[in-house]
């Protein structure tokens, strides 16, 4: 077993949620077309899409965001088992408060967090972005929530945040942006033209 299908299986028996295999292979087809020197990651988990990213960015390196303690040091345990750890920082802590001690100058970004924090999270991460670069969002329908007419009321916050996201992502005319029901949901958004 290689050890992408391991961190895979670890993710699966800790059920922390990863990226589906329909989200996946769009992720890795987009990185293998692409030149890209820098992703960020939004939502490390235990590093099952950071390595997959890494797998297909062949000179890219990741900095990526882990809230959780014990998702973080098992993600650093499986970079480094990987041969990864030399092109990841791996930042232990709440995105939202990374976000703003960010440099910038990231061809890709994988958000894959906190749901609800995705609309805040925005126009941090298009100030991170060069041009030319992508947004890749996950769980951007929510199983199927976004395109529920009746939303329970414990999903409420979440859906609204999703919502305004997709929406504020398309009304925006520095990119050019597709929503797909790919796995749960997948929005690519490319930084088309700069102000
Ligand atoms: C869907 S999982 C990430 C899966 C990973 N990208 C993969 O496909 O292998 C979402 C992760 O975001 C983390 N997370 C939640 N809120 C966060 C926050 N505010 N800042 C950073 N990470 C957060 C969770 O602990 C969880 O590990």
């Amino acid at each position: 077993m290689d050890i992408i299908e391991k961190i895979k299986n670890r993710a699966l028996d800790l059920s922390v949620p990863i990226i589906r295999d329909g989200g996946a292979e769009i992720l890795t087809a987009l990185l293998r077309e692409r030149r890209c020197a820098k992703i960020l990651e939004i939502g490390t988990g235990v590093g099952y899409s950071g390595a997959l990213m890494l797998s297909a960015a062949k000179n890219a390196s990741l900095v990526t965001v882990e809230i959780d303690g014990v998702f973080a040091e098992l993600a650093r345990s499986f970079f480094r088992e990987a041969g990864l750890e030399k092109r990841v920082r791996l930042i232990e802590g709440d995105a939202t408060e990374a976000v703003l001690l960010m440099d910038g100058g990231f061809d890709f970004i994988l958000l894959d967090g906190p749901k609800g924090q995705y609309e805040r999270l925005r126009p941090y991460l298009v100030g991170l972005l060069n041009p030319g670069g992508i947004i890749f969002a996950d769980n951007a329908l929510f199983k199927g929530y976004v395109e529920d007419f009746y939303i329970r009321r414990k999903h409420r916050s979440i859906v609204k945040s999703l919502k305004a996201f997709i929406e504020n992502m398309r009304n925006d005319a520095r990119f050019r942006t597709t929503l797909s029901d790919a796995g749960d949901g997948i929005l690519i958004a490319e930084y088309i033209k700069t102000e």
